[in-house]
């Protein structure tokens, strides 16, 4: 049986707040061990030979429910996470892209957003996405709507893949971390064909070995893509 090739890695990163809580740390203690993992995973999948997409979620539509405190870390803790990567990403020669509705978040984080990806969009080894504000449902929605202001009537896929903000090639594997199984309005539907694989592992624990083990674990499965 030939391998899969791994092309776009998709990793729902989950686990964070329970990361800390077992260790009687706040919340935020959680998200910045998870912003180290983030690091570690995206030089793996730079390396990694076949792998020209790494899109992590980072921030849901649906995570402005959180209090406003745990908001405001995380707004930081991006805007941090950006400067400081920076020299990585142009060490490593990965370029850094952000999907979602950026608008709903401060001018200066906005800036730092579009600056990283200007400085970075030359670069070839890898593409990280970032999901930022993002949630799957709006992404096809303000993709119909777009088309329909142009005019356009009786869409086809490839009318909607083209109108979507993610102009990579489908997701191939997709995992989450921390035991949960559900895709919480994560690319639906660049995920239609990806293969799922759910760990225990709370992101903050998540390892480039274990990564590594879920790679071999695709590369052994059968995509059969509807055929036999
Ligand atoms: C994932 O970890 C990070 C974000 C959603 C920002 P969580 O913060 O959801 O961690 P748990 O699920 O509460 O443990
Ligand atoms: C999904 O995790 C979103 C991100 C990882 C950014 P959540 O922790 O927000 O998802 P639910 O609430 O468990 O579905
Ligand atoms: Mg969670």
């Amino acid at each position: 049986m030939s391998k899969h090739i791994l092309k776009h890695l998709a990793i729902i990163m989950d686990g964070n707040g329970r990361w800390a809580k077992k260790r009687g740390l706040n919340r935020t203690k959680g998200h910045e061990q998870g912003a180290e993992i983030i690091r570690e995973i995206t030089r793996y999948c730079a390396k990694y030979p076949t792998i020209e997409t790494a899109t992590f979620y980072a921030f849901s539509t649906e995570n402005w429910k959180r209090p406003k405190l745990e908001v405001e870390f995380l707004m930081k803790m991006l805007d941090k996470y950006l400067k400081d990567e920076l020299a990585t990403y142009q060490e490593h020669n990965i370029r850094f892209q952000a999907i979602g509705d950026l608008t709903s978040f401060s001018k200066s984080l906005q800036k730092r957003i579009k600056e990283t990806e200007e400085l970075t969009k030359n670069n070839t080894s890898l593409t990280q996405v970032l999901a930022l504000n993002y949630g799957g449902r709006a992404e096809i929605t303000y993709a119909v709507n777009t088309l329909i202001e142009q005019g356009k009537s009786h869409l086809t896929e490839e009318d909607i893949s083209s109108a979507l903000q993610t102009p990579y090639s489908d997701i191939d594997l997709l995992i989450r971390t921390s035991g949960e199984e559900r895709v919480s309005n994560f690319l639906l539907w660049q995920l239609s064909y990806a293969e799922l694989y759910f760990t225990p592992t709370l992101w903050p624990d998540f390892t480039a070995k274990e990564m590594r083990e879920i790679i071999e674990n695709y590369e052994q499965r059968s995509r059969r893509f509807g055929g036999i």
